[in-house]
């Protein structure tokens, strides 16, 4: 028997059998003819290359193929013909469509079309560079203008992306000095900036200010400067965070606060001017909101609103403003024909409380898991298995009813859900037969669910 001879933690034993390892698949190769092992490395050489052979792609494709097997379409990248509202049309049948941002049913309102028509005919299709060397339209300042004082605050910058506008906010504002907390729930484009950004980064537990605090009385003094980042409206649950609450934690710990309000433009407050409006607070206590052009606005692109201090610094030194175009003239015509619409319509907003209430009431009558969600423009309703909320969604689809379905790493595994985007222009009757059809569908796919585990189950045991 071999001593141990204890290098690197290994026994004499294991050393022997690793060395006697390395000698046999020595001596395979060497037994191989030059022609063979010109062939193995050519196949390797070609893998590399080969973007398929990515483990997350070949992980894809063997999901895709699982899917397939049990009779789910790919519900993404569905083809839309025509203008995507309450209601759709993919392939040649039409659909009631609760996958649209249109919150507030604008796109394809005559004004809106119009004003894009005719920026196009007045500056063409691209301002074709940064605004800063290219100049900028009327149009952007317009924009700008309008949305600082829709919002009540000093000024405006808007930028081509929303994702990117936070990225480049929060990636140029903060430096590896200072502290990002977010909400667990927090936006793609928030936790890439905040990555960006060097600083250090932590979560805090979905709308748990009690957590936030304890995290800020732990850290806050080893952080020069502190950005606390939340959701206006939450894109997955559809709920909101408590914001005077927030305002005290935030002037206690003198940190900065940062509201995305991406889903809660439009929606929230009486007027649709968002969370400020609905808890009743100044908009200037919040040094930070930001919002995207693409829902409620019916454009593309996103804001930061603020102090003048503020857009003048992300105007003159963002890399994602300052380095990246200028937002077509088309897109600002349209998204500030948008806000004058929110403004002078008020009655929009309040369709939009209205059906978001109504879907959600009938779907807790009925038994449906809709989580926390305050009922306004989103509505999840929480399946469990990823695979159960893609069947679901597969049955809602072939009933005529488009909902995607949210599933694991988008959401914990456990809580796959499918989501609808309730808007102003869905009607009482085409949300309560999609949550009658919801209810029946997920019975049947929880019926065909523990068919399926009972038929492998009586496999496994034969
Ligand atoms: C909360 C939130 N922030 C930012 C974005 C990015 O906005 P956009 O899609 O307009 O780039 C989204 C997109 O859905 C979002 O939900």
């Amino acid at each position: 028997m071999s001593r141990a001879r204890g290098i690197d933690g290994l026994s004499g034993t294991d050393k022997d059998k690793l060395l006697a390892g390395v000698r046999a698949t020595r001596k395979a190769g060497k037994g191989r003819r030059p022609t063979e092992l010109a062939a193995v490395r050519d196949a390797k050489r070609k893998a590399a290359f080969d973007f398929g052979e990515l483990p997350n792609v070949r992980q894809m494709r063997m999901q895709r193929a699982a899917a397939d097997l049990l009779g789910i379409e790919n519900p993404y990248f569905r083809s839309h013909a025509g203008i995507a509202g309450n209601r759709t049309t993919i392939g040649n049948r039409e659909y009631v469509n609760f996958s649209s941002y249109d919150y507030l049913g604008l796109n394809g309102h005559p004004a809106v079309t119009a004003a894009a028509k005719g920026a196009i005919d007045q500056y063409g299709v691209s301002v074709s560079a940064s605004r800063l060397v290219a100049g900028e339209r009327p149009v952007h300042r317009d924009l700008e203008r309008g949305l600082a004082d829709f919002l009540g605050v000093e000024d405006c910058v808007v930028m081509v992306s929303g994702h990117a506008t936070n990225v480049t906010t929060i990636g140029h504002l903060l430096g590896p000095k200072d502290l990002i907390l977010y909400d667990a729930l927090i936006h793609n484009s928030v936790t890439e900036g905040a990555r960006l950004s060097g600083a250090t980064r932590r979560t805090f537990p979905h709308n748990d200010l009690d957590a936030l605090e304890d995290m800020l009385t732990q850290m806050r003094d080893r952080a020069e400067r502190v950005l606390i980042v939340v959701e206006g409206l939450y894109s997955m649950d559809g709920d909101l965070p408590d914001l005077p609450r927030l305002l005290s934690i935030k002037r206690r710990f003198d940190a900065w606060l940062m509201v995305d309000e991406a889903h809660s433009l439009g929606v929230l407050g009486a007027t649709g001017r968002g969370l400020a409006e609905h808890w009743d607070v100044d908009p200037n206590e919040v040094e930070i909101w930001m919002g995207t052009l693409s829902k409620t606005l019916c454009g593309c692109g996103g804001y930061i609103a603020g102090s003048t201090a503020l857009i003048e610094y992300l105007k003159l030194s963002a890399p994602g403003f300052l380095y990246s175009v200028g937002m077509p003239g088309a897109v600002a015509a349209a998204s500030k024909v948008c806000l004058d619409l929110l403004e002078q319509e008020p009655e929009r907003v309040t369709r939009i409380r209205e059906n978001g209430h109504r879907f959600v009431e009938r779907a807790r009558q009925r038994g449906l898991d809709v989580g926390p969600s305050a009922g306004y423009c989103v509505v999840p309703v929480i399946v469990g298995e990823s695979v159960s909320a893609a069947m679901l969604s597969q049955r809602l689809h072939d009933a005529g009813v488009n909902a995607l379905p949210i599933i694991f790493p988008a959401v914990a595994e456990r809580s796959a859900r499918i989501r609808f985007f309730v808007t102003a222009a869905h009607t009482a009757e085409e949300i309560d037969t999609t949550v009658d059809l919801t209810a029946e569908a997920l019975t049947e796919v929880r019926a065909a669910g523990s068919q399926l585990k009972k038929l492998v189950g009586d496999r496994v045991r034969s």
